[in-house]
């Protein structure tokens, strides 16, 4: 029996493949905000998380997930054809900085910047640089803030000026993917609930759900070990509990789930280089469903902000 997966034949990519650009220094954060463990070495604690968060640790979350929130609408509205991702991270960055925050990937690991920008077929944990956006591209950008001793993270996919039909199609359906994930959310219900639903919408409509990039418990810990899988699992059955925290943030591929990685040890892409789109919330298992911990300030998040719109038409790309 073949294990191969039947898709339909995709026309090739709109745009010619991403390749890595100039990586600038690592941005600094200024003395009084509060760093995480690994800030100074790159390595996270290895210490076992509890899966259960005090009210204390979620009140603090709210303040995180909306700095988060608020820096990646601030992002948003600077996405146009013709800025550098590594803009973005400059405009991110100084958004985290100045509401008191640390941004959580740097030097996590190693990472080299505040935030990750991920074009075309890059999944995700593109590292931003010198590569200008170009009209019609697509473009997530995942911003993780760091505050009161937790972490809030968030992102969206945006689309560059007059992007095609497909990508465009397939931005609007991950973003579906994803609150289909986060409506199955309430105490009792097992994670398998999430990745079954996410699949409910990806899969009849011939996208591949990657499988090797997942969820996570997330709160002292940027991740903790909780995995939430974007796909139906009958084995992922640990049942919900409120007060936990996690994030849903599925990546969906116009073609095959199948990923390769970037020499630099950080940027993943599709193997049949067809474009990935990605969302992120962080969650709360509250007593009688879920709170969306990734709020903003003011007004929409910004995957229901910038739904659909192609940001930049028309405007001066000069600025
Ligand atoms: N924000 C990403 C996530 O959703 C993680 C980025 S880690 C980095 O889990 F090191 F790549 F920045
Ligand atoms: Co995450
Ligand atoms: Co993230």
């Amino acid at each position: 029996m073949s294990k191969r997966k039947r898709r339909p034949a995709l026309p090739p990519p709109p745009s010619s493949p991403v390749v890595p650009g100039l990586i600038g220094p690592m941005r600094t954060v200024p003395p009084g905000i509060v760093r995480p463990d690994y800030a100074a070495t790159g390595q996270p604690s290895e210490r076992a998380s509890r899966a259960i968060r005090t009210d204390d640790e979620i009140t603090a979350m709210r303040v995180a997930g909306r700095v988060a929130a608020d820096a990646l609408i601030e992002v948003g509205r600077h996405v146009r054809p013709g800025i550098t991702t590594d803009e973005l991270d400059r405009i991110g960055h100084e958004a985290m900085v100045e509401a008191g925050s640390f941004p959580s990937t740097l030097n996590y690991r190693g990472y080299p910047k505040s935030l990750c920008t991920s074009v075309n077929e890059v999944i995700c944990h593109g590292i931003p640089d010198a590569r200008r956006l170009q009209d019609g591209d697509i473009v997530n950008v995942d911003v993780t803030a760091y505050i009161e001793g937790v972490h809030g993270d968030t992102s969206a996919t945006f689309l560059v000026g007059d992007v095609d039909e497909r990508s465009a199609q397939l931005v609007a359906d991950t973003r579906e993917a994803m609150h289909a994930g986060i409506s199955v959310v309430r105490p009792g219900a097992r994670i398998y609930e999430i990745g079954r639903a996410i699949e409910d919408v990806a899969n009849p409509k011939g996208y591949g759900v990657v499988r090797e990039f997942i969820g996570h418990g997330i709160g002292d810990q940027f991740h903790t070990s909780l995995q939430i899988p974007h796909y139906y699992d009958p084995r992922n059955d640990t049942v919900l509990l409120p007060g936990m925290t996690f994030t849903i943030e599925p990546m969906v591929n116009l073609g095959s789930p199948k990923l390769e990685m970037w020499d630099d040890g950080w940027t993943v892409v599709t193997r049949d280089l067809q474009r990935s789109a990605q969302f992120e919330h962080t969650i709360l298992v509250t007593e009688d469903g879920h709170e969306l911990l990734t709020l903003p300030t003011e007004g929409a998040p910004a995957d229901v902000r910038f739904a659909g719109e192609r940001l930049g038409v028309g405007a001066d790309v000069t600025d």
